[in-house]
């Protein structure tokens, strides 16, 4: 045994002082008299990338999390010698770098104000077992200093005062508090002082995160192995931070289908297919609006993947046809783990072509999942992914499936207590060869990639749709998430809100929780409120297991069956609104799903608040998350704001309580808004659209809205072929204008809008439509206030007195 005195160096080590540097293009190299280099890359003024080696020469840069479309290239880059410290400047930044310590100090190019700073630095700890060394560093934090993200942490949306672990792990059941879970996410954003400025530290290996938990003005972050490699963002508007750091891990490769954010119906399992269908007429038979019905693993033989029960799905192509003729896409599962079965051709042949994990010393990678022993393709090694992308050719280019569900891909493994691979299991890593301790964290992601590299192949020239559960940071480019195995009661009502939040400003928005709770059974009353809830989250599907009773919306009694039904509706005739916020997402990175924090980050107030946030750029929303309410008390943000189902106008900065029976929640319109409606269809593309509602929300001021639409599927907006409208409304207190830009050549089927007015101060006496009066006769303006108008206005000016 050794003992730790035998160690030579034990405990912390610390960078000593600078003796050289030299700059390469936008890298800086500082070398110190123990060999620690510090490279500091200029990305962008806002964005700079600190890595540290203590061996004086750096390892091959990998890494999957950050994509090669990342936004690159500054305005200025220069660097000062100074008595103590070389001196970095970019627009944005200044950065000082200790030349005794090493440490880092960085700044505000504008008002010269600290932002970040190094507390003991970067230092680190000699790995004896792996080699190697545990890295870390501490930044010193400051009183009224909060901190926001990493992924899928189930606890209040504010980190400080709290310690993590990123270590992607299967938790079924998990509770408020619970860490780690399934996600590995090691970003944050740091506010003070009205600044936000984030850090992503891109390490795969185990890592952990501390916000003053072990000393109060100290924030923290360490891993055990690889290099300390991290990414210091700077906003200072939290919603750039965010965006900055979606540029750099990947805004999703393309949007989604629309009927990808339609509703979607699940439980474990749908079989056999009398069943599905007994479900899906069910859902036209009532007219709720369902866009996507899953087949959970039942559908398979035997728990093998890629393969079909033929009892109870005896022809899957005709079934999934006859599902689509009705509106319904077909989204099946698929896990990682691969039956032993010499007779099962996906084994054999990765089997054949060496494409399963092993141990350290040679012998397959064994554990048990669902079809009981497995072994685990190893989807760090590019054959792999390709091989498995293969493999759904015949799901999805035969039998017409439209979505594939990755599952398990932590990866889980059954009746092992620490739930997953030993470390010691091999990984290819794309040409950097590591034991699981590196490549744990990824895993996941690089199924969900390989898989949706398939679907994408075999589903073009229409988009895929794939879910996982497993992410590192980065796989938002690849696919939607969902928050895994919750269970149905109201702390958990409370923590998928959180979760999706925070999901949101983790880079990772296309993200929903299973509604009504995956395992044990809602009373309708908390279905009907997560429904409420899930409505606003980008992935909106009801789901559980099925060994707790049912969970469709029929499953209660009839008035949560219309009330459901009521808030499925709304989610449909939001569609319009929820695919330009998607868009905007995709196109810029910013998140759909702002916490208030994000969305006003001067008002201190809502560095604190969990419960309430804004849905896209303009719909305030507040869910109920306690039995037996009829309302409750809500922070409204500064500004001015309708509510939705009364069209009262509140003032916000203040606490407040909002009515809210079972039949609603509060739900809030910003002033000056225009929100784009469709009719209510049954599922996506049912109907012809031939006329758009646009309700405008009166405000004495100027507020700017967008409605971006296109073929709703397909690439074909990727050339041009978008439509985007930009409405500009400038309100007086006796007037109102709202002016329309058009750009992009796409031309939707509808030809009119629907214009509602709502909150106008006076009432109308004149209403022009690019500068020609219209007869007051031919609008219902003083009745419910509507008026039908043509889709290529340029300018509608209403006069009142
Ligand atoms: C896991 C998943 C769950 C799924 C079940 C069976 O528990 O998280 O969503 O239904 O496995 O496949």
């Amino acid at each position: 045994m050794i003992v730790n005195t035998e160690l030579e160096n034990k405990g912390n080590i610390f960078p000593n002082n600078i003796v050289s540097y030299k700059k390469d293009v936008d890298t800086f190299y500082f070398t110190t008299d123990n060999d620690v280099v510090l490279a500091m890359t200029i990305l962008r003024d806002s964005v700079i990338r600190f890595r540290y080696t203590t061996t004086g020469t750096f390892e091959k840069d990998f890494s999957y999390a950050i994509t090669k479309h990342a936004s690159k290239g500054y305005n200025k880059l220069e660097i000062e010698e100074e008595a103590e410290s070389y001196k970095i400047s970019t627009s944005k930044l200044i950065c000082h770098i200790k030349k005794d310590n090493l440490k880092v100090y960085i700044f505000d190019a504008k008002d010269h104000k600290l932002i970040n700073e190094d507390e003991l630095g970067f230092h680190w700890e000699e790995s004896y077992e792996y080699g190697g060394n545990i890295v870390k560093m501490s930044k010193t934090s400051h009183d009224g200093e909060s901190f926001f993200g990493l992924g899928d942490k189930p606890v209040e949306l504010n980190l400080k005062g709290k310690r993590f672990e990123n270590w992607v792990t299967d938790s079924y059941a998990y509770g408020k508090g619970t860490d780690p879970i399934y996600k590995a996410i090691p970003f944050y954003t740091g506010l003070h002082n009205k600044k936000a400025y984030g850090i992503f530290f891109d390490n795969s290996f185990r890592s952990y995160f501390d916000f003053c938990q072990e000393r109060r003005n100290v924030t923290s972050f360490w891993a055990q192995g690889g290099e300390m490699n991290y990414y210091f963002i700077y906003g200072p508007k939290m919603e750039d931070v965010v965006a900055n750091y979606t540029d750099l891990t990947g805004k999703p490769q393309q949007l989604p289908p629309l009927w990808a954010l339609g509703f979607h119906q699940c439980k474990w399992s749908y079989y056999p297919e009398s069943k599905v269908k007994e479900i899906t007429s069910k859902f036209r038979e009532l007219k709720i609006p369902c866009d996507a019905i899953y087949l959970d693993i039942d559908y398979m033989d035997g728990f093998r993947c890629f393969t079909w029960d033929k009892t109870h799905f005896p022809d899957p192509k005709r079934m999934v046809k006859e599902l689509l003729d009705d509106g319904f896409k077909t989204v099946v599962i698929i896990d990682p783990g691969i039956k032993i079965d010499k007779e099962y051709s996906v084994f054999t042949e990765a089997l054949e072509n060496d494409y399963f994990c092993k141990r350290a010393d040679g012998p397959y990678m064994k554990g048990k999942v669902w079809p009981g022993e497995c072994y685990f393709p190893d989807f760090t090694n590019k054959k792999v992914r390709d091989w498995w992308s293969d493999l759904y050719r015949e799901l999805i280019e035969d039998i017409g499936v439209k979505g594939v569900w990755n599952d398990m891909n932590e990866p889980a493994v059954m009746e092992v207590p620490n739930k997953t691979f030993p470390d010691d299991v091999r990984h290819e890593y794309d040409g950097n060869r590591c034991s699981h301790r590196k490549a744990h964290n990824v895993y996941g992601m690089q199924m969900a990639r390989a898989t949706y590299q398939g679907v994408k192949k075999f589903a073009y020239p229409k988009r895929p749709f794939v879910i996982t559960r497993a992410a590192y940071s980065g796989t938002q480019r690849y696919t939607s998430t969902w928050t895994g195995d919750n269970v149905a009661t109201w702390e958990h009502l409370w923590i998928a809100n959180i979760q999706a939040q925070r999901l949101a400003m983790s880079g990772f928005s296309f993200a929903g929780s299973d509604i009504g709770g995956f395992a044990e059974q809602p009373q309708g009353e908390l279905f009907t409120r997560w429904i409420q809830l899930g409505i606003f989250h980008p992935f909106f599907r009801v789901h559980s297991s099925g060994d707790h009773g049912n969970q469709e919306p029929w499953a209660f009694d009839e008035d949560v069956t219309n009330i459901v039904r009521k808030f499925i509706e709304l989610r449909y005739r939001l569609l319009p609104y929820l695919y330009t916020t998607f868009w905007k997402y995709v196109e810029e990175g910013i998140p759909m799903l702002k916490s208030l924090v994000i969305f006003d980050q001067e008002d201190v107030h809502t560095h604190y608040r969990s419960d309430e946030f804004i849905f896209g750029d303009h719909i305030l929303v507040c869910p109920i998350l306690e039995p037996n309410a009829r309302g409750r008390r809500m922070f409204i943000p500064r500004g001015e704001w309708f509510n939705l189902w009364t069209d009262q106008l509140v003032t916000g900065g203040k606490e407040m309580w909002v009515d809210a029976d079972i039949e609603t929640i509060p739900i809030f319109v910003k002033a000056g808004a225009i929100i784009p409606m469709y009719p209510v269809q049954q599922y996506v593309g049912e109907l012809d659209i031939d006329e758009v509602a646009l309700d405008v929300y009166y405000k004495n001021g100027k507020e700017s809205s967008t409605l971006f639409d296109d073929a709703h599927d397909g690439y074909d907006y990727t050339k041009g072929r978008y439509s985007l409208r930009t409405f500009k409304l400038t309100g007086k207190s006796n007037e109102l204008i709202i002016q329309q830009h058009k750009e992009g050549k796409f031309d939707a089927g509808y030809q009119r809008f629907k214009v509602k007015f709502h909150g106008l101060p006076f009432t109308v006496n004149k209403i022009q439509v690019d500068n020609e009066d219209i007869a007051l006769s031919d609008v219902k303006m003083n009745g419910d206030n509507t008026m039908v108008i043509e889709k290529s206005f340029t300018q509608i000016h209403v006069f009142g007195h």
